[in-house]
């Protein structure tokens, strides 16, 4: 996700906006009631993106793009999808199948993907779209309605995961935004953030580890108190459902974040959660509550541990401009009219936004973990950090 600076003066949201937000404040304040005072934060955050009709991605908000939040890079250009898409075919090449993209957000992906496959005539038969927000889903469907009707037959909304799928798994920016623990480490022991009351207001506040699940895990990592940070259970839980999942082929997962030992580095001891609003990026997740996106960097070391652990392999990692270029996003720019400036220079700059390493090309990473294929996967031949994680 790019933005454009970080300030705590944020853009007063509209009347009807802050209306939803109240509504939504108040769900949350009736469950910490009933809840002795205190929720977990990975439920605050749960609520505060999802609650139906009222969370973050359910209340109908725009979220992506120029007038939304944030920028992801498959709003960003066109590139994105297309170089994808080479990776996508050459593993559908061997494999067959379909493909499944979760949390497709505005559609943009599946449509660039799709259009990039047609031209090169290696259509699958399905694209799969595992969609949790309902306004989402409407908006994936009108973008295709009018940008490329003919698709639609293709394209098949799911509720739930398959039992079993073939082809290639894709998700960009959705590990980002699963709901997180938040786990504070003191010398002495180990707690759970969680949120409660003060005065009518939300405050942060610890309460000890009641999850064995977590409690081991906060154990098990290599960090030195004092010391706060997010603990991706649910993320980790779900790349294993996908991995079940997968019975040949490819789980390509895109999104901003680090190998374990980076992730909980000495130096990021408030951990990596951000807030996104307009385009303004902040570190409090209690404010705007359902207007603003709550995300964490996401640890791949736990996610590739959650793929192999479930019969998948590892076949590689790496940063977004590795594998971009490695995927071909050159060639597909080489190939572009560069007499037509007017089009011609938006594509270079946007390719610029993608691989700079002051922008997306090196906080965003990419892994692929893999079932049944023994070739080697375009996008790794060069630069795979696999061994980091
Ligand atoms: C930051 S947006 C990214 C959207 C899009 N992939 C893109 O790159 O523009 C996160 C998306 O993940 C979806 N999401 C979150 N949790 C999900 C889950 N468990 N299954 C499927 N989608 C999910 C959200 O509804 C939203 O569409």
């Amino acid at each position: 996700m790019h933005v454009t600076g970080s300030t705590p003066n944020l853009p007063a949201p509209a009347p009807e906006a802050l209306a939803i937000s109240r509504q939504l404040e108040a769900q949350i304040k009736a469950e910490i009631h009933a809840s002795q005072g205190w929720i977990p934060f990975v439920r605050f955050e749960e609520l505060a993106l999802y609650s139906p009709g009222l969370g973050y991605y359910s209340n109908g908000t725009i979220k992506l793009g120029p007038d939304g939040d944030f920028t992801t890079a498959p709003e960003l250009s066109v590139l994105f999808g297309q170089t994808v898409a080479n990776q996508i075919a050459q593993v559908l090449d061997s494999t067959g199948g379909d493909i499944l993209e979760f949390g497709p957000g505005s559609g943009k992906l599946a449509l660039d993907i799709l259009q990039a496959l047609e031209a090169r005539q290696q259509l699958p038969a399905h694209y799969y779209l595992l969609e949790v927000s309902a306004d989402l889903r409407d908006r994936q469907q009108q973008r295709f309605r009018q940008e490329a009707p003919h698709l639609l037959p293709r394209l098949v909304w799911l509720d739930q995961l398959p039992e079993q799928f073939t082809g290639v798994i894709i998700g960009n920016e959705v590990l980002d935004a699963i709901p997180t623990h938040l786990v504070r480490w003191e010398a002495d022991r180990i707690e759970e953030m969680g949120v409660s009351l003060e005065n009518d207001q939300f405050v942060l506040a610890a309460r000890p580890i009641s999850d064995p699940q977590l409690l081991e895990k906060a154990r098990q990592l290599p960090v030195h108190a004092p010391y706060l940070s997010e603990i991706q259970l649910r993320a980790a839980g779900f790349v294993s459902t996908l991995a079940n999942t997968l019975q040949h082929g490819l789980l390509l997962l895109i999104d901003y974040g680090f190998p374990e030992r980076e992730y909980y580095h000495p130096q990021r001891d408030q951990g990596t959660l951000m807030c996104h609003y307009r385009h303004h990026a902040h570190p409090d997740p209690l404010l705007l509550v359902g207007l603003q996106d709550v995300t964490t960097h996401v640890d791949f070391t736990a996610m590739a541990i959650a793929g192999v652990d479930n019969g998948l392999s590892l076949a590689g990692y790496t940063s977004q401009a590795m594998f971009l270029a490695s995927a071909g996003i050159t060639d597909l720019l080489a190939r572009a009219d560069q007499e037509d400036l007017a089009r011609y220079l938006p594509l270079t700059n946007q390719a610029q936004r993608l691989m700079s390493p002051a922008e997306m090309g090196e906080l965003f990473k990419v892994l692929a973990l893999t079932k049944g294929i023994e070739e080697p996967l375009l996008g790794f031949m060069v630069g795979d950090r696999s061994h980091a994680l």
